[in-house]
């Protein structure tokens, strides 16, 4: 089966759906989503986004805050862009239906986090992805323009390779004519042949075992462009969250939005003992990676699997109204935040690289666009500020709008690209490998490529992972596509990709950004 769409969107976040809404009007768009349309990371987040709106606040406080949680490895440049068009942004979210907290004065109540010196972040209670995902999805339904396919995982670009041509990682001419995709209900391959591509696919965390990321965050997209031999960029910056729910039962982790520190909770030791100070003059306010490192360190020291988050001296009015998705959680798990602390532990939570896109979020590959988690912009550095993710991802989703609708004019679709030819291959049978390969990588990352890394343990993790990798893609050519195959083989290239990058940044500036070197 072939399809013909002027765009193809890869992903129904943020970023998917806002640059769908900005270009349908003119052209036909195709939403492809390999779950359901609103199983996205977009959907899970908790905070906010990140915006000057007050008298009291500034563009300069707003960069420099960026700036500052970066590490010194942010673009200046893009910071500047993206925090000066927050606040249009902003506007498109609430023209779009979207709906914030708002004081008793009419103004934007804004939330605080973790690395902010303002008070500057919008939100929906404790569920503003949720409620975002839900305006767009929406606006994107009624648009005559816009097909939405669910179940349809995509599973490599289409490029100058599949017309015979040798396409390597230097090349400067490589072309994207759309992807060949699994229809996962009927197990058969789709080529979808597009003008413009939009990569939002989100990001990874699934690489590790204990992750704040739906299941669908595999990578996908990251490792969808490497093989299309794409350039990739600071691979090595996982963001770990400082503060997931810790209970061990439960994948994915429970998020503990840093909002709630930003509204007054402190970390505490397993001995209810104050501890960030001796780590940081923000305390628990600090920025994330300085958090994530001492609670480790913490758990380290006391020989724990977790510390505190204590807001028992918050008001239940404060509770209750702000973070109502966090408190019934907590009780669901019988955990009365009033009355008790909440242990919480580390997660994976966001990818800080990704595909490298420039300031059109224009990828290396021609007629590919990204943004959102999947995309590596220069806007966080090392380590994301709090709530400029959703910010990043509407960013760019505008920048590529802008940039393809004067593009597109220009563009044909692709003629002669043959079908996905999969004889000779047969149904693996044992589908049970596969699911336990999954799990070792996620094993091998987490013990070896987590907060804190060191040269003997990214060797060991390299060298075990590299059996799996091997054994997959013998396996891989052998099978019949299924979406748990393709999702270990995603997983396993960015987990090699994570651990070449984390060897490479140690080698070449032994900086401790992010994650700290032993
Ligand atoms: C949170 O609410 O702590 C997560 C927000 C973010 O990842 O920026």
């Amino acid at each position: 089966m072939q399809i013909l769409t002027d765009y193809l969107v890869i992903g129904s976040g943020l970023a998917g759906l806002s640059f769908a809404l900005k270009v349908a009007d003119n052209a036909t768009v195709t939403i492809i989503t390999k779950t359901e349309f609103n199983v996205t990371n977009t959907s899970l987040a908790q905070g906010g986004i990140a915006s000057v709106t007050s008298q009291s606040d500034s563009f300069a406080s707003h960069i420099n805050d960026t700036l500052v949680a970066g590490a010194g490895l942010c673009d200046r440049a893009v910071v500047e862009k993206v925090v000066e068009y927050a606040p249009d942004l902003i506007n498109n979210l609430l023209q779009w239906g979207t709906h914030f907290d708002t004081s008793q004065d009419g103004n934007f109540d804004l939330a605080r986090e973790g690395g902010h010196s303002e008070f500057r972040v919008l939100h929906h209670k404790d569920n503003t992805g949720y409620e975002i995902q839900r305006a767009l999805c929406e606006q994107v339904r009624k648009h005559p323009n816009i097909t939405i396919i669910e179940h349809c995982f995509a599973i490599d670009l289409i490029t100058q390779h599949h017309l015979g041509k040798l396409v390597k990682r230097h090349l400067t001419d490589i072309e994207c004519y759309g992807v060949y995709a699994l229809d996962t209900q009927n197990n058969s391959i789709i080529t979808i042949l597009s003008k413009i591509t939009m990569l939002a696919t989100g990001g990874a965390g699934h690489i590790y075992s204990n992750t704040t990321n739906p299941a669908v965050a595999t990578g996908d997209g990251i490792a969808m462009v490497y093989r299309a031999k794409g350039i990739l960029d600071n691979m090595e910056f996982v963001q770990f969250h400082p503060t997931a729910l810790y209970n061990p039962k439960e994948q994915p982790s429970f998020l503990i939005s840093e909002a709630m520190r930003g509204a007054g909770g402190i970390l505490k030791d397993t001995s209810g003992n104050e501890f960030m100070y001796k780590y940081d003059e923000r305390g628990s306010l600090a920025p994330r990676d300085i958090v994530a490192r001492a609670i480790d360190s913490e758990m380290k020291i006391h020989g724990s699997d977790y510390v505190y988050l204590d807001c028992r001296h918050l008001s239940k009015e404060t509770l209750l109204g702000h973070f109502p998705t966090i408190y019934n959680k907590c009780l669901s798990v019988s955990i009365d935040i009033s009355q008790q602390m909440i242990p919480i532990t580390p997660a994976a939570h966001y990818f800080c690289g990704g595909v490298k896109v420039n300031l059109d979020a224009q990828t290396s590959i021609h007629h590919l666009y990204a943004a959102g988690e999947v995309s590596c912009t220069g806007l966080h550095g090392a380590n994301r500020l709090a709530s400029n993710s959703l910010l990043e991802a509407l960013a760019y989703a505008d920048f590529a709008a802008k940039h393809a609708q004067q593009k597109i004019q220009t563009i044909e679709f692709a003629q002669n690209i043959p079908d996905w030819d999969d004889k000779g291959t047969t149904r693996p049978e044992e589908m049970i490998l596969i699911t336990q390969s999954v799990k070792e990588v996620q094993q091998i990352l987490s013990h070896y490529v987590g907060i804190v890394r060191s040269e003997m343990r990214l060797k060991r993790a390299f060298n075990r992972l590299w059996t799996i990798y091997m054994e997959t893609e013998e396996l891989y050519k052998q099978s019949k596509l299924s979406p748990r195959l393709c999702e270990l083989r995603n997983l396993i290239q960015v987990g090699y990709l994570v651990i070449k990058a984390a060897n490479a940044r140690k080698k070449s500036i032994g900086l401790h950004y992010m994650v700290s070197y032993e």
